[in-house]
């Protein structure tokens, strides 16, 4: 079990979470924290600092926007138990792994404001800057490593019909499991496991999802929810309805079921694309995804390619 001391920071602003947006005055917090009003209003100014978004008022403080807040206890049980909050972190994939080392639950859940080295699949780096949901769902299924697969196919769809519920969008899947909006990156995800004797000790599936965050002047072809409906979007209510989706959906896995429903909700497959792999690229016709994952490509009339892993561009 992994215990974090609650610092006076956190109970300031939880003191100021359970008031529900109405201002709470200096004396009061001061009261309920035991610590001086000069105090108080030092880890205030830290706080703001930080980014988080506290008001001063004539009688006090008030948070600005509590729905977006993602500490855990803002979250209902039994969330707020597994999630593990972290303001600046370098990845919530190190920092996952190492709560699994430490044996925290499964579907506990890293979650981190900023990430100064977030990573990509292929090593590449991922841009996680405040406004995004950057976060890192440990798994402990107990399941043979090549299994493993159908995890990362159900949080992509699992995420896309979240959105696609919540905000009316098309919003695609591109194998393996980014998501897509108007053909533009939304969400990328990248999963690592650690294995022991054949078994899978756990799997970290890592979730980049711009949310709040300013995609338009990025330098790849990228959109946040923000850019496409034009105005922000509370993530503690995204972030609830797609671990509500998730562990509805892998309660009881079904292969076929879950990939079924993906290749429903993929532009991959009749799609031209360009597949960087560990080995090299290939390019032609995206044909199927099979029952493994995997992509299925065809590279000259009758030549099909089978590709387990790599980074996939419609062309
Ligand atoms: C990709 O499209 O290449 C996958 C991107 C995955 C990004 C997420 S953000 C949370 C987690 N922490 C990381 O460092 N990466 C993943």
């Amino acid at each position: 079990m992994v215990n974090e001391k609650k610092n006076k920071k956190d109970e300031i602003l939880e003191h100021l979470f359970n008031a529900g947006g109405k201002t709470l005055s200096g004396v009061k917090i001061s009261e309920k924290t035991g610590i001086s009003r000069v105090a108080v209003w030092k880890h205030i100014k830290d706080l703001k600092k930080s980014g988080i978004d506290i008001e001063t008022r004539p009688r006090g403080y008030a948070l600005g926007d509590p729905e977006d807040l993602l500490m855990p206890f803002c979250f209902d049980p039994p969330f707020r138990d597994r999630i593990y909050y972290f303001n600046k972190i370098e990845s919530t994939m190190d920092k996952a792994k190492s709560l699994a080392r430490q044996g925290v639950a499964h579907l506990s859940l890293c979650l981190a404001e900023d990430q100064t080295c977030g990573r990509g699949r292929l090593d590449r780096r991922w841009v996680s800057a405040k406004g995004g949901l950057w976060f890192s769902l440990i798994l402990k299924p107990k399941l043979p490593p090549p299994m493993a697969y159908i995890y990362n196919f159900a949080a992509s769809l699992c995420l896309a019909r979240v959105l696609n519920r919540t905000f009316s969008l098309s919003v695609k899947v591109k194998w393996p499991n980014d998501l897509l909006l108007g053909g533009r990156k939304l969400a990328g995800l990248l999963s690592e496991m650690e294995t022991r004797a054949d078994q899978l000790e756990f799997l970290i599936i890592g979730i980049g999802l711009n949310v709040n965050n300013n995609q338009d002047n990025a330098d790849f072809d990228a959109i946040s929810l923000k850019n496409a409906l034009g105005r922000p979007v509370h993530r503690r209510y995204l972030l609830t309805q797609f671990l509500r989706e998730f562990e509805a959906c892998i309660q009881d896995i079904n292969c076929c079921s879950v990939m079924g429903e993906w290749k429903e909700h993929t532009s991959t497959i009749g799609s031209r694309v360009r597949v960087e792999t560990m080995n090299g690229v290939l390019e032609g016709k995206a044909t199927d995804v099979d029952k493994t994952g995997a992509l299925i490509v065809e590279t000259a009339p009758g030549t099909l390619s089978k590709i387990i892993y790599g980074d996939c561009f419609h062309t």
